[in-house]
């Protein structure tokens, strides 16, 4: 099918923040060329998934929705179709042949020039494309998201790719290897979002303390941070996701100079187990793990810390898995993003002896999720009576009348009050907390920015 003049586009975005930002890109791209980018897919000229496949499930729920909109095209409906990101990546070649209604199809490094295979299909062909770009010329791309600025906060990439080989990961065989993206061009686009009324900045990367080191004369990570920090008008730095083994003493520092940063850091452990950390192959060990800890607790007494945790990875003993139980208690952390191990394709986990029990593992996230809530909800509610500084971000989604703010640490507050908040710094007496937000009442007017 021909589509003549571009028209909507829909972008369904499944996956973490390396996604979410590369569909911003994906509109604004197409913004150049007359695309208008809608949330309603039903209006759609163009429907585009930028899809996931870290685990089996992501893949799936992917599979469902994609399924959906070929009933509707198969139906009648005047439709083209793309499937973009890391599945499209992993299966190009196989989508194309399974699903012969799809249209298009490309990798994460087909963004760059999305306006060119977008042009292709809309003349009648269908395109796949899947290949890496050259690291040393990679296309990063200026464009704003046409939304960026319609939130307090936004995404700023700073590389793509990881050279890290996670046994259990897919990430290095979807996105490629690691390019860092030149620093004057990260603090151009935080200077522009800063001038479209954003205050919150996030770094984001797959390993962002990897940041510049394979780059002669570039700033590393942690120098990165400091100009971010003198942008005026970025009142907030938060970065992810973080690998412990390359967070050095330098980035632990500015937790102790740089108020911007915030409070709260999410610090992937995936397991408290030496002998699994190992075959994970993340080059860190339980006790250097709480060595950096420490060092960040120092400089910065009231940082809370998120973790990424995977259960059941092939061999995980019982004994194994109470270590990272002791640990999630060692440490404290506040909230963690857990999940049973999930077999990829072609990674080195496949290849491991030791094998892995599904129900097994289900019974361990069980636990470990139970023991989380419980200490999240200790940690929310250290907070109250408490007063708290927040950055507004929106109206609660539940009541009206009540918006939403959070705090460095990342605390969720909601507290009756108006919409013109939004955007303002306010201080607010926490009442009552909750696992994943607490309420409060405002208790002085807004001090701005
Ligand atoms: N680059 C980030 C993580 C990206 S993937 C880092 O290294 O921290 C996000 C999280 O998904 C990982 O931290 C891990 O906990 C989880 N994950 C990745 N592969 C997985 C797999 N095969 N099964 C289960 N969880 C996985
Ligand atoms: Fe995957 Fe490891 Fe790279 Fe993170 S650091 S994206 S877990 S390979
Ligand atoms: Fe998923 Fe790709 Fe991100 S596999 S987690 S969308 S890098």
């Amino acid at each position: 099918m021909a589509q003549s003049e571009p028209g909507k586009v829909y972008v369904h975005t499944f996956g973490c923040q390396m996604n979410a930002y590369d569909t911003g890109k994906i509109r604004a791209l197409l913004g150049r060329d007359g695309w208008e980018s809608t949330q309603d897919p039903d209006q759609a000229d163009l429907v585009l998934l930028n899809t996931c496949s870290i685990r089996e499930k992501a893949v799936d729920k992917m599979h469902s929705v994609l399924g959906e909109f070929r009933r509707e095209k198969r139906e009648g409906r005047q439709v083209l179709l793309g499937v973009a990101g890391c599945v499209a990546q992993m299966e190009g070649e196989a989508l194309m042949k399974r699903y012969p209604d799809v249209d298009l199809v490309f990798g994460p490094d087909g963004v760059p020039h999305v306006r060119k295979l977008v042009d292709e299909v809309a003349a009648g062909n269908r395109v796949l494309d899947t290949t890496f770009l050259d690291l040393e010329t990679y296309p990063f791309v200026t464009d704003l998201d046409p939304d960026a600025s319609s939130g307090v906060g936004a995404f700023v990439t700073i590389q793509k790719g990881c050279d890290n080989k996670c046994t259990y990961c897919i990430v290095p065989a979807t996105r490629g290897a690691e390019a860092s993206r030149p620093s004057e061009q990260i603090l151009d686009e935080c200077r522009r979002l800063v001038a479209e009324g954003v205050q919150e900045i996030t770094l984001i990367g797959q390993n962002v303390n990897s940041y510049g080191l394979k780059v002669p004369g570039e700033r590393t990570f942690a120098q990165l941070l400091y100009a971010v920090a003198d942008i005026p008008g970025v009142e907030r730095i938060r970065y992810t996701t973080s690998h412990p083994r390359d967070m050095g003493d330098d980035v632990i520092a500015a937790y102790r100079d740089l108020p911007q940063l915030t409070s709260h850091l999410h610090l992937p452990v995936q397991s408290g187990s030496n002998k699994v950390l190992r075959r994970m192959k993340r080059f860190y060990t339980r006790e250097r793990y709480l060595r950096i800890v420490d060092g960040l607790r120092e400089a910065r007494p009231d940082l809370a810390l998120t973790t990424d945790v995977i259960v059941g990875f092939p061999g995980e003993t019982d004994e194994q898995f109470e270590e990272t139980m002791t640990l999630l208690d060692e440490v404290g952390f506040v909230g963690s993003f857990s999940f049973k191990y999930s077999p990829r394709p072609g990674t080195p986990s496949l290849r491991l002896k030791e094998g892995y029990d599904d129900a097994v593992s289900g019974e361990r996230l069980i636990r470990y999720q139970d023991r989380q809530r419980e200490l999240s909800l200790a940690w929310t509610r250290s907070h109250e009576g408490q007063v708290v500084r927040v950055l507004v971000e929106g109206e609660s989604r539940h009541d009206e009348g009540v918006v939403a703010g959070r705090t460095g640490s990342n605390l969720m507050v909601n507290f009756p009050g108006s919409l013109d908040l939004i955007g303002q710094f306010v201080d607010v007496r926490v009442t009552r907390g909750f696992t994943h937000s607490s309420r409060g009442e405002r208790v002085t007017p807004p001090t701005g920015g």
